[in-house]
C-alpha cells in the first residue's frame, strides 16, 4: 500500500521517458502492482517508465486513435474513472487497468448495397431502418448517462444514441464526430450496445446517401486511380533517412490559423 513507505521501490529509469528534473515521485499502481513515477508523466508515460512496453494499446500518443483506453480508481474512492492512457496525468494512489481492446458489436454489411435510391422518400429501408436492422440495441438505451460520464472526448454519448432512436441521423453523425474509437463507453453500457461502432454506421450512412458528393475528392480518387502519384511515391522510397527526414522539415507549411480553404502552398506540382 501507498502509505507503508517500506513497499515502495523506487524503479530505476526506463529507456522512453526521461522525466523532468526535480519531479516528485508519486506511487501509483499499474496492473495491480505498485510502481513509484515522477508525477509529471501521462499514464502512458509512467507505464514506460515502470518497465512496461506497449505491444498493443497505443498509437498516435496524441489522444486521436483511441488505441489506449484505461480505467483508473483511486486508492480509498469507490468511483470508477477513464481516460484516454496518453493524455491523462498520474496523480498519487492511481490503481490503472488499460483496456488493449473492447469487443464491440460489428455487424457486417456493404455500404453500396444497403439502400436503394429512394432512401430520401422515406421508404420501407431507410437508414432509419438499416440502423434498427443492425444494431437493434441502440433501442434499448435505459438514459442511466454512463456513456457519456465515461467519454475521454467529451462527447454526449447518450444524446447521439438518443438522436439515433428519432432517426435524426445527421444530427447523430455529427454529434458523434470526434468519436475517436476508445470502446470506454461500450464498455460500461448496462444495455450494452456499441454506442461508437452504430455511430460510426451512422456517418457513414450519412455520408454515402445524405450529403451531396464531395466533388473534390473524386477528382483525387481519379488522379490517384490514374497513377499519377507513382513517380512521386517510388522518387520518396528510393531516399536515405536523412534525405527524407529534410524533405520533412524543410517542407512548406501551412500557417497557423489559416482560414478554411484560403493557403495554397507555392509549389502546387504534389497536389
Ligand atoms: S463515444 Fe465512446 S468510443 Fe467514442 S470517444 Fe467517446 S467513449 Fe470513446
Ligand atoms: S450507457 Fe448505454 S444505456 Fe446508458 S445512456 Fe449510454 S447508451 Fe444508454
Ligand atoms: S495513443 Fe492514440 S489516443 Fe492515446
Amino acid at each position: 500500500m501507498a502509505k507503508d513507505k517500506k513497499l515502495i521501490k523506487p524503479l530505476a529509469t526506463g529507456d522512453k521517458t526521461i522525466p523532468p528534473e526535480g519531479a516528485k515521485m508519486i506511487p501509483i499502481y499499474i496492473m495491480g502492482r505498485e510502481y513509484v513515477v515522477p508525477e509529471t508523466l501521462t499514464i502512458m508515460k509512467a507505464t514506460e517508465y515502470a518497465g512496461y512496453q506497449y505491444m498493443r494499446g497505443c498509437g498516435c500518443r496524441g489522444g486521436i486513435c483511441g488505441a489506449c483506453g484505461t480505467f483508473y480508481r483511486f486508492l480509498g474512492d469507490y468511483k470508477l474513472k477513464s481516460g484516454l492512457a496518453c493524455q491523462t496525468v498520474v496523480q498519487p494512489n492511481m490503481v490503472i487497468a488499460q483496456l488493449p481492446f473492447f469487443p464491440s458489436n460489428r455487424p457486417s454489411y456493404n455500404l453500396e448495397k444497403l439502400v436503394p435510391a429512394g432512401i430520401k422518400q422515406g421508404m420501407e429501408n431507410s437508414p432509419h431502418e438499416e440502423l434498427r436492422r443492425l444494431y437493434p440495441e441502440v433501442f434499448k438505451c435505459v438514459g442511466c448517462g454512463t456513456c457519456t460520464r465515461t467519454c475521454p472526448m467529451d462527447i454526449d454519448v447518450m444524446d447521439y444514441i438518443a438522436l439515433m432512436k428519432r432517426g435524426d441521423l445527421k444530427g447523430a453523425a455529427i454529434k458523434s464526430f470526434d468519436c475517436v474509437m476508445c470502446g470506454l463507453c461500450a464498455s460500461r453500457c448496462p444495455a450494452q450496445i456499441s454506442q461508437f461502432t452504430a455511430a460510426m454506421f451512422v456517418r457513414r450512412l450519412y455520408g454515402k446517401y445524405v450529403l451531396p458528393a464531395a466533388e473534390h475528392l473524386k477528382k483525387r480518387v481519379e488522379a490517384v486511380k490514374s497513377g499519377k502519384y507513382l513517380k512521386m511515391l517510388d522518387e520518396l522510397a528510393k531516399k536515405s533517412t536523412d534525405e527524407l527526414k529534410k524533405l520533412y522539415t524543410e517542407r512548406e507549411r501551412e500557417p497557423d490559423m489559416t482560414e478554411p480553404g484560403k493557403w495554397m502552398p507555392k509549389d502546387v506540382s504534389h497536389l
